[in-house]
């Protein structure tokens, strides 16, 4: 049997790799010859994601829009391992852009595909100009791109127990500030896969479907809007990598990275005031 097929849609950056971090059930033999198409791949976590998946000897198509950039990206993929690689260059800001990205994936890896769907375009709007147009971009890049990902992908996944892994954030569980319409995306995309599980369970459908709630981690876009803002240190890029793809691996339905989060939000749950507070104190913020 060959190994099932993944399809990875990310942006982002991870770094780092922790043992006693990770449940022993990932065999990362599980990943050699997977088929993986990795979203935002040319930088930040989707980048780390890349690699690992190289390491283990996966099948990868990268996507982002810098053409340049995917293309060293996929030389280092090389050199750490990658069975076969190739890129494309797609700006998921364009309604038609997600399914060409899943046909040339589903084309080049072989159909028998592994589809690990992580998607991860743009971090932002922590300074928003104007809220409606930033609203109306973030819903196509952070949103209306991943289920266009997933509904392209889906037929293959289904047909090689293939897993969507989404990158969403502890700001798509508990609201934080000054992430209005970025926030906004990530509840969506909480709700719309979810809400998907449900119906491929119950439909005994095998494709996964992997949440991701990522804290905040050290990619340079997500240090550039927060330096100065938030009193917070940020985790590792390739560390949260190695999180998202464990968690594909493993079919796991939801990761926490990192781990304490998932306390963090059951408490918040509890006691919803008192947690808000003590959130608007970890801003440098002070009114005019
Ligand atoms: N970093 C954090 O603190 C943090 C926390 C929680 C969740 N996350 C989530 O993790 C994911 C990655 O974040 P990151 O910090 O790694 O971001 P990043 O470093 O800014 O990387 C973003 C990636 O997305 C690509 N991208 C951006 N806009 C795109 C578009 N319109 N079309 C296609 N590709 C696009 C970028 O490549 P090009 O510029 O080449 O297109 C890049 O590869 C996001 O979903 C983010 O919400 C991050
Ligand atoms: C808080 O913000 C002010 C200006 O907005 C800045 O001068 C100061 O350095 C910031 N403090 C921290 C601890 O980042």
């Amino acid at each position: 049997m060959k190994p099932v097929g993944k399809v990875l849609c990310a942006t982002g950056v991870v770094a780092g790799l922790i043992a006693f971090f990770w449940k022993d059930d990932f065999n990362p033999e599980s990943l050699s010859g997977a088929r993986v198409l990795v979203t935002g791949a040319s930088a930040g976590i989707g980048e780390q994601i890349a690699y690992h998946c190289a390491r283990f000897g996966a099948e990868i198509v990268l996507t982002a829009r810098r053409e340049a950039v995917l293309q060293k990206v996929m030389e280092k993929c090389l050199t750490l391992g990658a069975k076969k690689i190739f890129y494309i260059p797609a700006d998921m800001s364009s309604p038609s852009e997600p399914e060409k990205v899943v046909q040339f994936a589903v084309q080049k890896l072989d159909l028998e595909f592994s589809c690990r769907i992580t998607l991860v375009p743009g971090f932002g709007a922590m300074e928003t100009k104007s809220c409606f147009l930033d609203s109306v971009f973030f819903i196509q890049v952070n949103f209306l791109s991943y289920v266009a990902l997933a509904t392209a992908a889906l037929p293959t996944l289904e047909k090689n127990r293939g897993v969507l892994v989404v990158v969403s954030s502890l700001t798509g569980k508990m609201p934080t500030p000054f992430t209005t319409s970025y926030s906004a995306t990530k509840f969506a995309l909480e709700g719309f896969f979810s809400s998907l599980r449900h119906e491929l369970i119950m439909q005994k459908r095998d494709v996964s479907v992997t949440l991701c709630i990522l804290g905040l981690i050290d990619t340079e876009s997500a240090l550039e809007y927060t330096r100065g803002k938030v009193h917070l240190s940020a985790c590792p890029a390739p560390e949260a990598a190695l999180a998202i793809v464990r968690g594909g691996a493993a079919r796991a339905h939801e990761i926490f990275y990192p781990r304490w989060l998932q306390q963090l939000c059951c408490l918040w749950a509890l006691v919803p005031s008192s947690g808000n507070q003590v959130l608007r104190t970890f801003y440098n913020y002070s009114s005019p």
